[in-house]
């Protein structure tokens, strides 16, 4: 049992992070997103050492973290399209699904054996300085044990990998609270993975074009399985009203025992989102009620995460059927 430390994420903490990942030691540390678990893409001990820590199913890929879009295309094959949307959202909460460069040097075990590639250039300074002072693009799943909620704090992160990793870069609270939009790009078309704070409508002014957002039924990112971001407890969505034995989480016009944002401020709540599921989680209540969030804008992130939250779990070990 490995004791977790967590130390501010300054000059000398970032030193320190940087040089456990050169050993091949994920580090847990801050994104505008959420936290993630980060190792050195290039070295499959490293990736093997990231799921090892979450106890996730190797089956599910990782994001690629990069300092900047020439970075990116040493991984990736970008089209006019993917560079565009690069151009407008980077560094910032957008992945995108790729193919595979031919000269791809990141462990297979990152892309889970398929051939394409999802990359990001995040916009958190303490991201970027460990990705530039490490030199390597840095895989990282969110910092969660996998199927958990994800960590909006160093707090969060050191609690759910408890005795599974060395060190939490505290950096405060991330910005955005949840965890960025994934984009496939293929074919001169879009197909949204994941919806996040970059939107579709904000998607579709720079790509200018329809963005497909599928609910076809089938699994594209195998992260989207529907039970995820799951609290212990039993969640309820859409509730005006809450039960004697529920924590009742508001928002605008439902008060509710803690509100999301009682403004009914969407990006608001996203920042509060997890930091609240967490609190309600380890509160004295059998359940847990959330109070009806708008389906429009950042508002189908959230309730996304919500509803995955709610979904029905599985029966048997959830670490075998839930990555995180
Ligand atoms: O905001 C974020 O994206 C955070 C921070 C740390 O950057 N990271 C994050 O990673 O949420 P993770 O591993 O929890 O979620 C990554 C998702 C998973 O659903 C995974 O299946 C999907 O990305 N994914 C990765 N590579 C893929 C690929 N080649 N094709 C389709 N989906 C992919
Ligand atoms: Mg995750």
């Amino acid at each position: 049992m490995i004791s977790t430390r967590i130390i501010s994420a300054d000059e000398a903490g970032i030193a320190e992070a940087a040089a456990l990942i050169r050993r091949g030691v994920p580090v847990a540390v801050p994104t505008e997103t959420v936290y993630g678990l980060a190792g050195d893409a290039t070295s499959g001990e490293a990736v093997a050492a990231i799921y090892a820590a979450k106890g996730r199913p190797s089956f599910n890929p990782l994001i690629v973290h990069v300092a900047d879009l020439a970075m990116a295309e040493g991984l990736a094959l970008f089209s006019p399209l993917a560079r565009r949307l690069a151009e407008a959202f980077w560094p910032g909460p957008l992945t995108m699904v790729l193919p595979t460069g031919a000269s791809a040097r990141v462990a297979s075990l990152v892309t889970a054996g398929l051939e394409t590639i999802a990359v990001r250039a995040p916009a958190h300074p303490v991201m970027r300085a460990l990705i530039t002072s490490v030199g390597h693009p840095l895989a990282a799943p969110s910092a969660n044990a996998s199927g958990s909620i994800s960590a909006t704090r160093a707090e969060h992160a050191a609690r759910s990998l408890d005795g599974k990793i060395e060190l939490v870069l505290d950096g405060g609270a991330t910005e955005v609270g949840i965890e960025s939009t994934i984009v496939a790009v293929a074919d001169g078309g879009l197909r949204l993975l994941r919806p996040g704070s970059v939107t579709v409508e904000m998607l579709e002014l720079v790509a200018g074009m329809a963005v497909d957002t599928g609910d076809n039924g089938e699994i594209e990112a195998p992260g989207q399985m529907l039970s995820h971001y799951a609290p212990a407890k039993r969640v309820r969505l859409d509730a005006d009203t809450a039960g004697a034995d529920e924590f009742h989480i508001g928002f605008g016009p439902v008060a509710g025992r803690s509100s999301l944002s009682d403004r009914g401020n969407l990006a608001e709540a996203a920042t509060r989102l997890f930091d609240m599921l967490h609190e309600a989680d380890r509160s004295d209540a059998a359940a847990i009620a959330v109070a009806p969030i708008p389906r429009a804008g950042l508002g189908l992130a959230i309730n996304d995460r919500l509803e995955r939250a709610a979904a029905p779990r599985p029966p048997s070990d959830e670490s075998e059927t839930s990555p995180g």
